[in-house]
């Protein structure tokens, strides 16, 4: 297993930093991602910005996703402007955003960004200055991504100096995890994974899990993977989703809303935004200027 990463020095980014970002604190970027889809990515992105609102951190969610379960349906919010419209230039990002359960603001999804790298180089601007109207007010972003190694989902997770890989205990989940931490590695350089293990029925389950995903990443991939928590099959989960609420926000006493309450805390010790590769800069440049290599391996 190797140490963390340097993943900026495996990839420098060739433009320059943003001139709109100098002096401003970095914005740590989290993408919450996972091979199969239903494994409770969305769940674990509201309850994960939650618990770190909680911690008093300023978050924005980014929904990223354009499934069915979007994340401003499933908190019960309606939105007509997505950030399709940020970037046809119609508004600005802060005009588009929502707000949600302890202050945190939600970037709705949208068809216009999927596929952010092949857009056209004045969206691509749009983009930047979308981020630059809320650079100054981010401790964190949390990007809900799609499930699957399609790659406008991966685009989102490449580019986030943080990999929060959700995995589920069934031999799909952990195939199509590892299928995810192949091409993220392979294609995009990316060698650090958290992994969080949702579902599990008893405590053992989450560790288990791991070794079993470590044992095949040791043998045929140069990455590093840590295990950051294991979230309970808690059926408040399921419960407070139906009322379209957050678990953490409903019922923060339950297993799963102490487990959530237990990751955040954790994230907020993960080392900083001053980390190299780290910041919404490396973020956004990434996210428009990056092109994946050549070739699946
Ligand atoms: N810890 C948990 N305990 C119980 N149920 C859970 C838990 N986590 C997620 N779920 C349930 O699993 C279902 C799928 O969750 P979610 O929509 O968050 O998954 P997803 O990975 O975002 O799915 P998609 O790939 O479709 O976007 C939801 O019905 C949710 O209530
Ligand atoms: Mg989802």
């Amino acid at each position: 297993m190797l140490a963390p990463s340097v993943d900026a020095m495996d990839h420098p980014v060739e433009a320059s930093t943003p001139t709109w970002l100098n002096g401003t604190p970095s914005v740590r970027v989290i993408a919450v991602t996972s091979g199969k889809g239903g494994v409770g990515k969305s769940t674990v992105a509201i309850n994960l910005a939650i618990a770190l609102a909680k911690r008093h951190k300023r978050v924005l969610l980014m929904d990223a996703d354009l499934g069915l379960a979007n994340v401003d349906v499933m908190l019960g919010l309606r939105t007509s402007r997505t950030i399709a419209d940020v970037l046809a230039g119609s508004c600005t990002l802060p005009e588009i955003l929502l707000e949600g359960p302890a202050g945190i603001q939600i970037a709705p999804a949208a068809s216009g960004i999927r596929r952010m790298a092949e857009l056209p180089r004045s969206e691509q601007a749009g983009i930047v200055h979308a981020f630059s109207d809320v650079a100054q007010d981010v401790d964190w972003l949390v990007v809900d991504t799609p499930a699957g190694i399609a790659e406008a989902g991966l685009g989102f997770a490449a580019a986030a100096q943080e990999q929060l890989v959700v995995v589920r205990n069934e031999p799909a989940s952990i195939a199509d995890a590892y299928a995810v931490i192949k091409v993220l590695h392979q294609e995009y350089g990316r060698r650090r994974f958290r992994i969080l293990v949702n579902m599990v029925r008893h405590p053992q389950e989450g560790l288990a899990l791991y070794e079993k995903l470590l044992s095949v990443t040791e043998r045929f991939l140069q990455v590093s993977l840590d295990l950051v928590g294991t979230i309970p099959d808690d059926p408040t989960v399921r419960q407070s989703i139906q009322r379209c609420r957050a678990v953490v926000d409903m019922n923060p006493g339950s297993d799963a809303g102490q487990a959530f309450k237990k990751l955040a805390e954790r994230a907020d010790k993960w080392p900083g935004a001053e980390s190299a590769g780290a910041g919404l800069e490396f973020f956004v440049e990434r996210l428009v200027g990056r092109t994946p290599k050549e070739g699946r391996a």
